[in-house]
């Protein structure tokens, strides 16, 4: 299956990833993670992803279509994937496009996870990850079981995004509204995009998602 998750920052769109992911076994690809690991490595991809990352912009198209040209070539990524975050612009659209058509593949599914922009800020100024194996929480919505533990690896550091500062969040869903509009009208053409309300709890997000794949 070769999926693409679409939807605004806050959506859930790497909280559901990681479950489809495991349960369907193919690989989750998000650019934000790429370019956070990047970051991290200090590459150079990392230092120039960054001062577009920290002031809640995108980062260039061409950029952004070489690294996941590259990513979708890697062996793992031929019997599937789920691309999460990208593409963002019609011009990454197309650049996957024609990727993906060169090696005779092309997308399965959109699933469009859609969130009242009025949600997204309290959903990421209290986002917060585990520092050893990268899962996600929120301080009110969606905590470990055991506060301070991670469900997932049983990691005791969390850290909170750097893009998730009240003033740089406003930015990304004002960068990123009318893009995803208009992703998904482009990809509405394509008979392809199955909507999602992604104001329920994770787990019924989750079971409309299973539904849909079936
Ligand atoms: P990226 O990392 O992709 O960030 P984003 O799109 O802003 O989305 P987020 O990761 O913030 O949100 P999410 O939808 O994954 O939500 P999550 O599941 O964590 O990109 C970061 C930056 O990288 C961009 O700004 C840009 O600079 C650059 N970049 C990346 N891709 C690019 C591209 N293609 N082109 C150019 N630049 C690019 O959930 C959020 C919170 O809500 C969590 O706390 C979670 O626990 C909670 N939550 C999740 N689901 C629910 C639920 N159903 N109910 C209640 N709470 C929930
Ligand atoms: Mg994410």
């Amino acid at each position: 299956m070769n999926l693409f998750l679409l939807g605004l920052p806050g959506a859930g769109k790497g909280t559901q990833a990681a479950r489809i992911a495991e349960t369907y076994g193919i690989p989750h690809i998000s650019t934000g993670d790429m370019f956070r690991a990047a970051m991290k490595n200090g590459t150079p991809l990392g230092k120039e992803a960054k001062s577009y990352m920290d002031a809640g912009n995108l980062v260039p198209d061409e950029v952004t279509n070489g690294i996941v040209k590259e990513r979708l070539a890697e062996p793992d990524a031929q019997n599937g994937f789920l691309l999460d975050g990208y593409p963002r612009t019609l011009n990454q659209a197309n650049a996957l496009k024609e990727a993906l058509s060169s090696s005779g593949r092309s997308l399965d599914a959109v699933l469009y996870i859609k969130v009242n922009k009025d949600i997204l800020m309290e959903r990421l100024t209290g986002r917060f990850i585990c520092a050893t194996c990268g899962a996600t929480y929120h301080k009110l919505f969606n905590p470990p079981k055991v506060e301070g533990t991670c469900d997932v690896c049983g990691g005791h550091d969390f850290y909170q995004r750097e893009d998730d500062k009240p003033e740089t969040v406003e930015k990304r869903i004002d960068v990123n509204e009318a893009q995803t509009e208009e992703l998904a009208a482009y990809y509405e053409e394509t008979g392809i995009v199955k909507e999602i309300n992604g104001e329920q709890d994770p787990d019924s997000v989750f079971e409309d998602i299973r539904n849909i794949l079936k």
